[in-house]
């Protein structure tokens, strides 16, 4: 097994070898030329990650597919075509490809969702703050099970992944001026008229999804 993966490495080597060779050829080429080169590389490229990505998609909506596709990526040269396009992490070594597949990057994550913290990663009573582009997300894992809320105060809109979590309550205090908020449901407790928003989540393998607004 060992020798096997030791010869595909080194066949992904002498190609990516060959691709290196190429890409300096084509850009020593003289214009128009050069430009016409990287373009028709781009869009080959591109190509190859719709269909590979309609792939992916098609296997991870089925159970067994999916348990295939953690095995496809345990390959060395099927991991580093899915490392090329973005379709698994590249920080993580290969060896431990079925985490770093998990995420999938965006590309694979319905519309809407985004990728928060492995389970593994929220302590129990502690707020967990995730900046996406368009907003802030304050994820509390309380007596086991984890809610959302937009990282923003009811009372002035200020964030509150600092406040001070009451276990025993499952209240969360507000560092800037002291209102309470029920940490289940977010409602406010000082002004019973205010109340935190929720944001949906789902846990997918062992990671907290986001439905960012
Ligand atoms: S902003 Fe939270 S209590 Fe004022």
């Amino acid at each position: 097994m060992a020798a096997a993966v030791e010869e595909i490495s080194a066949q992904i080597d002498a190609l990516a070898e060959r691709v290196d060779e190429a890409v300096t050829e084509v850009r020593n080429l003289e214009e128009p030329a050069r430009t016409r080169a990287l373009e028709l590389k781009s869009v080959i490229e591109a190509f190859h990650k719709d269909g590979l990505t309609r792939i992916v998609r098609h296997l991870r909506a089925d159970a067994r597919g999916k348990e295939l596709l953690m095995e496809l990526a345990e390959d060395p040269s099927v991991y580093t075509l899915f490392a090329m396009h973005g379709i698994v992490r590249t920080d993580e070594p290969p060896a431990r490809t079925k985490e770093a597949f998990v995420p999938l990057g965006d590309l694979l994550m319905p519309p809407g969702w985004k990728n928060g913290p492995l389970l593994s990663e929220l302590t129990e009573g502690k707020p967990h703050r995730l900046d996406l582009d368009k907003m802030s997300v304050l994820i509390l894992k309380l007596n086991g099970k984890v809610n959302a809320f937009r990282n923003e105060c009811a009372h002035q809109g200020l964030p509150l992944d600092g406040g001070m979590v009451d276990h025993e309550a499952c209240t969360i205090t507000c560092p800037w001026h002291g209102f309470r908020f029920d940490a289940a449901t977010g409602e406010c407790l000082t002004a019973p008229q205010a109340q935190l928003e929720r944001v949906d989540i789902k846990i997918e393998q062992g990671r907290v999804q986001v439905r960012a607004l």
